[in-house]
């Protein structure tokens, strides 16, 4: 926290999971005071330190109970993670994507309306860019998403920029690319109940909990034929978290990509994990997955402009090394004890 910077009490839906809850713990080591929403469906009680006087088990959709929540804590600023977030799972199931993504979005900020909170932070996406646009995508590159992941979180984004308009509210749109790594201690990492990232899915590999990483099309137009994706530290998105919520004002609005601005191919990630372990991890290349372009790479010049972020931990072998270290002392996940040092 910058000097004379105020604590603030911040509530993040979907603070239990992988990056609510990395942002959650970065929060409370720079004097903040917050608090996560969750309703555990696919984040951890165990990622949330203190977690009996921080962790509220909620559901987004019950208005009601949040703007309570929202009340009792006197919270000035609400960070929105909750949602689902797979692309394949978005195509099988759009109506689960419009409910949570879309109509929980609507009852998180008509809980805010209620409790007074004019301050929004939201995780967006990549996703809401289109598949050809020019690479590095920057903020004003077109948003025409073409899966229903993507467009759920693109009406989210208008909800609130419609929200805000209407009644006051500041708000932040932070489009991720591909969050990735684990806390450099090795105690907090990337553990849901239905995995669908690279990075875990390669070390479930790499521990015998899967047979094998399959390796979705080698025929994109990129240097080895996979598909180029931008990893960015969770490390590096908390810390924008932070700059973003504690220059935000009501009236304010905002959009920023959050990537490295260099990206790396699935065989080159494998290839980095390989390395991590010292281990051949077992890989079988299939058929194009629906929903993947061939490349993704962000341009963060906006927010290193403007609020002075840069990514200080979002090199690939650092992602990994961090990952691993995670996924070697927890081979289960939370439920597991860590392994010594
Ligand atoms: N992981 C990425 O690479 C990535 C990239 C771009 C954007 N995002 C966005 O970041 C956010 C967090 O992603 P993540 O990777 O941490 O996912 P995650 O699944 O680990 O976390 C989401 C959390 O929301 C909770 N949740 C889901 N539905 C809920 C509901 N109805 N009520 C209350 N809580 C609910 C889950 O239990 C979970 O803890 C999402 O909004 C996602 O769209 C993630």
């Amino acid at each position: 926290m910058d000097h004379g910077q105020k604590t603030m009490k911040i509530l993040l839906t979907g603070g239990a999971g992988y990056v609510g809850s990395a942002c959650l713990r970065w929060l409370l080591a720079h004097g903040h005071d917050p608090i996560a929403y969750d309703d555990l469906s696919e984040g951890n009680r165990a990622a949330v330190p203190e977690a009996a006087d921080r962790l509220i088990e909620g559901d987004i959709a019950d208005t009601g109970r949040l703007a309570e929540v929202l009340g009792r804590h006197r919270v000035e600023a609400v960070m929105h993670f909750a949602a689902l977030a797979s692309v394949p799972d978005s195509i099988k199931d759009p109506e689960a994507y419009y409910r949570v993504n879309v109509s929980g979005t609507k009852s998180v900020l008509d809980a805010m309306r209620a409790a007074g909170v004019r301050k929004i932070l939201f995780s967006s996406t990549a996703a809401t860019y289109g598949f050809h646009g020019k690479m590095p995508l920057s903020e004003d590159s077109p948003q025409t998403p073409e899966t229903p992941y993507g467009t759920t979180k693109l009406a989210a984004e208008w909800l609130i920029k419609d929200y805000a308009r209407a009644y006051g509210l500041g708000y932040t749109l932070l489009r991720y690319f591909n969050a990735a790594g684990a806390d450099p201690d090795g105690d907090f990492g990337e553990d849901r109940r239905h995995e669908s990232h690279l990075i875990p899915l390669i070390f479930l590999a790499a521990l015998g909990r899967r047979p094998e990483v399959l390796i979705c099309g080698q025929d994109y137009p990129t240097r080895d034929g996979t598909c180029v994706r931008d990893y960015i530290h969770t490390a590096d998105l908390a810390q924008a978290h932070q700059l973003a919520v504690e220059t935000l004002e009501p009236g304010v609005g905002r959009a920023y990509n959050l990537g490295s601005g260099t990206g790396a191919t699935v065989l080159e990630v494998l290839r980095a994990c390989e390395e991590a372990t010292g281990r051949a991890i077992p890989h079988r290349v299939v058929g194009r997955r629906p929903g993947d372009p061939a490349v993704l790479v962000a341009s963060s010049e906006a927010i290193a402009r403007e609020l002075g972020w840069s990514p200080r931990h979002s090199q690939i072998r650092e992602i990994v090394r961090t990952a691993w270290e995670w996924h070697r002392r927890h081979p289960t996940g939370y439920g597991a004890r860590p392994e010594p040092g």
